[in-house]
């Protein structure tokens, strides 16, 4: 499909298929080889090279969502943010980073980047003067990550982005929670935006993968260390991944809607004491989020009026659709608690300095039913009344 101004859920159908294939099938076969002829062709296809069709076909259709030029895909989100760190970072080099990150990523920068002699700074999101403070003469990149795991906190990726050229530092996003539907940072001047495609983009809880969307001369810096590292997807997965984004705007479109009618549901329950979620007005950077995002997601967290872990998960026991699991961007709604999963790793003192309290949920809404959803938040709070009266009368 030439015409890349399609409307997103066009794009998601079309963009990037192959025009014509052998059996002239509307779906891209799969190609099983690794191994590819080379004596005909300028470009010999290999799958750790990142140029075989089905790797092709997929990097197109993305490119048309998120507006970029070129891009990689890699087996999981955390290889295609290794791969764009160590490609564009050496040793002596510093990177500025929001404090606010998926813990994963965190891990990454306190646990590789010294070792490779690569500097870091963590900085509140809140404010792009943060950034500028933490400036040095060798800072090299920027990295963001908006709505940010588990508070939905929104930075200003256009600011950002701007400050980023100005200093001549390359920006990078993580885009994973908003999607390439309800948000597109290179378009707001980001240089490279990176996906774990495991959760939206796969939007079925059983595919891993991510993706790295930029320019044509950034994509050919990471590629050189990305063939190296290896970290590429194999063909069946891709086969798999062209399905799934057939239907991304659908998807998306619905968990945007139900995600709004379950958080406006909490914000107004008397047994609910806090709801993060960018599309209520009462959100922090609902104005910013209303700017640079075309929908607010399907994410959004909230404190139930409980107290601690154990009550927490008393309530998340008594739910009896949405399902306790971690990961996210599925078709089913998902609960989980982050102290108990992505934070776990972190003293209770550095959780509470984050915000994160034990009672916090976080929900990853699907595309059931908006009244389903509610009704079964509102049988397990309700029953949760009776459940503190009982364990108050055992004490
Ligand atoms: C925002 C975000 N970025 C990156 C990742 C890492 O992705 P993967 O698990 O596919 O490696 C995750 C995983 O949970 C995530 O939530």
């Amino acid at each position: 499909m030439k015409d890349i101004n399609k409307d997103k859920a066009t794009l998601c159908v079309h963009a990037g298929a192959e025009s014509k294939n052998p059996a002239y099938g509307v779906n891209t076969p799969v190609y099983t080889s690794s191994a590819f002829g080379y004596l005909d062709t300028p470009e010999t296809p290999y799958p750790r090279y990142f140029n075989t069709p089905n790797q092709q076909v997929i990097v197109n259709k993305l490119c048309a969502l998120e507006k970029g030029e070129a891009g990689l895909l890699f087996g999981s989100g955390m290889a295609a943010i290794s791969t764009v760190m160590l490609s564009l970072l050496k040793a002596g080099d510093h990177v500025v980073l929001q404090n606010d990150l998926y813990g994963g990523t965190y891990h990454f920068i306190e646990y590789e980047l010294e070792k490779f002699g690569i500097q870091y700074t963590f900085v509140s999101q809140a404010d792009t003067a943060n950034f500028e403070a933490a400036l040095r003469p060798n800072t090299k990149l920027v990295y963001i990550e908006t709505p940010s795991n588990p508070l939905l906190k929104v930075t200003d990726i256009k600011a950002v982005a701007q400050w980023a050229i100005s200093k001549n530092i390359v920006s990078v996003i993580d885009n994973t929670f908003a999607s390439p539907i309800n948000q597109n940072p290179i378009s707001l001047g980001i240089d490279v935006v990176i996906h774990s495609g495991t959760k939206y983009l796969g939007g079925h809880s059983d595919l891993s993968f991510g993706v790295v969307i930029t320019t044509a001369a950034l994509k050919e810096n990471i590629y050189r260390s990305a063939i190296n590292l290896g970290g590429n997807v194999n063909a069946a997965t891709c086969g798999l991944i062209e399905r799934s984004l057939k239907t991304l705007a659908l998807r998306v479109q619905k968990q945007n809607e139900n995600a709004q009618a379950v958080a406006s549901f909490l914000q107004q329950h008397a047994q609910v004491r806090a709801v993060y979620y960018p599309g209520l007005e009462s959100h922090a950077g609902h104005a910013l989020a209303s700017q640079q995002m075309s929908g607010f997601g399907g994410m959004l967290s909230f404190e139930p009026m409980l107290s601690g872990l154990e009550e927490t998960e008393a309530f998340m026991r008594k739910l009896r659709l949405i399902t306790p699991a971690v990961s996210l961007g599925g078709v089913e709604t998902l609960i989980c608690s982050p102290a108990r999963t992505s934070h776990s790793k972190m003293t209770a003192e550095a959780r509470r300095t984050a915000g994160v309290k034990d009672e916090l949920l976080r929900v990853s809404i699907g595309i059931e039913s908006a009244e389903d959803l509610i009704e079964d938040l509102a049988q397990a709070l309700e029953k949760m009344k009776t459940h503190k009266v009982i364990s108050q009368a055992a004490l």
